[in-house]
């Protein structure tokens, strides 16, 4: 099987590739909380009225960020978009990071080491971009932070009861 990871600057994919990114991104909108039909951006941490088309504007959002393509077969099985020159105010001794917003593998397609292939193609971007890595994820997607903690990711906050009463966010990051 051939299997191979593009690396999309902002507004640079083809239209196949934007349609295929978007049914990928509605197959799987429901699993994040809140659903990735309801935010209005890669970094909006409350629900947004669900006007619209669905995941329309966090869709246009994704279009604008770094996108890692996964193809198998000339199918589209996962995703890590990302945005470069990142700082968080909360994490003042990171300063300027990668910003992982989103990672997702279709669900027919998990537990074969794809979200593996993708962190380690963002490990492995030109040195021109910054040392930090940093994303959040939620203490219940256990799979994740196994994952990101066999990928050398270290813990650097819990945001209690963040995005859902019964889960907290991490942050984790580490340096490529
Ligand atoms: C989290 C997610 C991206 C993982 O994708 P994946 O391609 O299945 O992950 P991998 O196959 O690379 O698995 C990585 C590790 O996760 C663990 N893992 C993954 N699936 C597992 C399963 N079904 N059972 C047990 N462990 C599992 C394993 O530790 C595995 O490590 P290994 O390579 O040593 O076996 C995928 O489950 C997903 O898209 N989830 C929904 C979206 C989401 O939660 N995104 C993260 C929050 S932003």
């Amino acid at each position: 099987m051939t299997t191979e990871i593009l690396w999309r600057m902002p507004g640079k994919m083809t239209q196949l590739e934007q349609r295929s990114l978007e049914s990928l991104v509605e197959e799987v909108a429901d699993e994040f909380v809140p659903p990735l039909t309801t935010r209005s951006s890669t970094t909006q941490a409350v629900l947004a009225s669900a006007s619209g088309s669905a995941s329309s504007s966090y869709f246009d959002e994704l279009l604008m960020q770094h996108c890692l393509l996964l193809i198998e077969c000339d199918q589209l099985q996962g995703f890590l978009s990302f945005r470069t020159f990142h700082r968080d105010n909360r994490l003042p001794q990171i300063g300027i990071c990668i910003y992982v917003s989103t990672i997702s593998v279709r669900p027919a397609a998990r537990g074969r080491g794809l979200a593996r292939l993708l962190y380690q193609k963002l490990l492995g971007l030109p040195e021109a971009l910054p040392t930090w890595i940093l994303l959040r994820t939620r203490s219940t997607s256990t799979h994740h932070l196994q994952l990101l903690d066999t990928l050398g990711f270290k813990h650097l906050l819990t945001v209690p009861n963040d995005r859902d009463p019964r889960a907290d966010s991490i942050y984790l990051g580490r340096k490529r």
